[in-house]
């Protein structure tokens, strides 16, 4: 009849030689775990628009951490929400060794010192504001804001911070932070740049639970347009050039090709945040019946780490882990 000698089929025949030429896979060291920090004692509050999440009050926080290291999750970022009371115009609760940020930090750090902690270095948990920079007439005032993230990121290093991580997408800041972590001694804190962050509606989860919505506009002025595709590798270019050391895309799904354009032109570590609204569609649609929500987990990770993000901010780091532990 007719031949056909290639086959790529041969490969699919059984789950032995499909895995024997899989070409990504995932391993629990690849990801690092969001937690939202609250105050108060004895405090775990689910966030509605992210089942499986919770806001913790230190004490929970710790027991928490002490559950994700006996899966294998040893890095994590933390994410404080402040009271209104607490917040300003110039973030300075965010330099404050004895509120409740930073003595958790230390605090993370004494009870587990292998544990490897990212902080947030941005304005919007602390300002009155919600915006990621200083306000001054309606207006986001760039310079200014990078004094203040350089003076918090030195504040976050002096907590125990591993790994800083600027969120804020101003101009500069990485290279400003560099220098101000190194003149305070801190040369081995490192900074995970937020490069390619864009202005995007996936982070709506992630503002109820921290209440940091912006109080007026958006943040299309510093955050990026997710229209641009080269703007993505000019601003991981500065952002190599003024030392960091990894680089991060925010959000993950609706950007692999910005994560495999970085994964192909820098030598760096690459990292992915799959963010509040990623997470929330999968527990939605999973909720529903609408999909399987554990294969679904899996697949968007899976992507991510196949577009070239060796490492992934995910709020599925637990169940991932719980799922790869079981061997499913
Ligand atoms: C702000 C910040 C945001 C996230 C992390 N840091 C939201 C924003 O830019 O408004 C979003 C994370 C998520 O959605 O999971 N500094």
């Amino acid at each position: 009849m007719f031949e056909l000698p290639i086959r790529p089929r041969r490969n699919r025949k059984s789950e032995a030689i499909r895995n024997l030429v899989e070409e990504t896979s995932l391993k629990v060291s690849d990801f690092i775990f969001p937690m939202f920090l609250i105050e108060g004692d004895n405090k775990k509050n689910e966030i509605s628009s992210m089942p499986g999440i919770f806001r913790f009050s230190k004490d929970k926080l710790l027991d928490e951490i002490a559950s994700c290291k006996d899966i294998g999750v040893k890095s994590i970022v933390l994410f404080p929400s402040l009271s209104d009371n607490k917040k300003d115009k110039l973030a300075t609760e965010s330099l404050n060794q004895d509120g409740l940020y930073l003595s958790t930090l230390a605090e993370v750090k004494r009870n587990f010192p292998d544990i490897c902690l990212m902080t947030d270095a941005a304005m919007d948990p602390y300002s009155t504001d919600g915006h990621d920079g200083f306000v001054e007439n309606g207006e986001i005032i760039n310079d200014i804001t990078v004094e203040i993230l350089a003076k918090m990121a030195v504040a976050q290093a002096k907590a125990g911070a591993d790994i800083i991580g600027p969120s804020d997408m101003m101009d500069g800041r990485v290279g400003v932070i560099r220098q101000a972590l190194d003149h305070a001694g801190y040369t081995n804190t490192s900074i995970m740049s937020y490069s390619a962050k864009y202005a995007s509606a996936f982070y709506g989860p992630f503002r109820d639970a921290l209440d940091s919505a912006p109080r007026f506009g958006d943040k299309k002025t510093y955050q990026m347009n997710p229209a641009n595709r080269k703007e993505a590798v000019w601003e991981a270019q500065l952002d190599l050039e003024e030392g960091a050391d990894i680089l991060m895309v925010k959000p993950a799904l609706a950007y692999l090709d910005i994560i495999s354009d970085l994964k192909n032109n820098f030598p760096i570590p690459i990292a992915a945040y799959n963010v509040s609204g990623e997470y929330a569609m999968v527990k939605a649609a999973s909720a529903n019946g609408w999909i399987e929500g554990d294969r679904a987990m899996m697949e968007c990770l899976l992507s991510i780490k196949r577009a070239g993000a060796k490492v992934i901010l995910t709020y599925f780091a637990k169940e991932a882990a719980q799922f790869l532990q079981k061997g499913l």
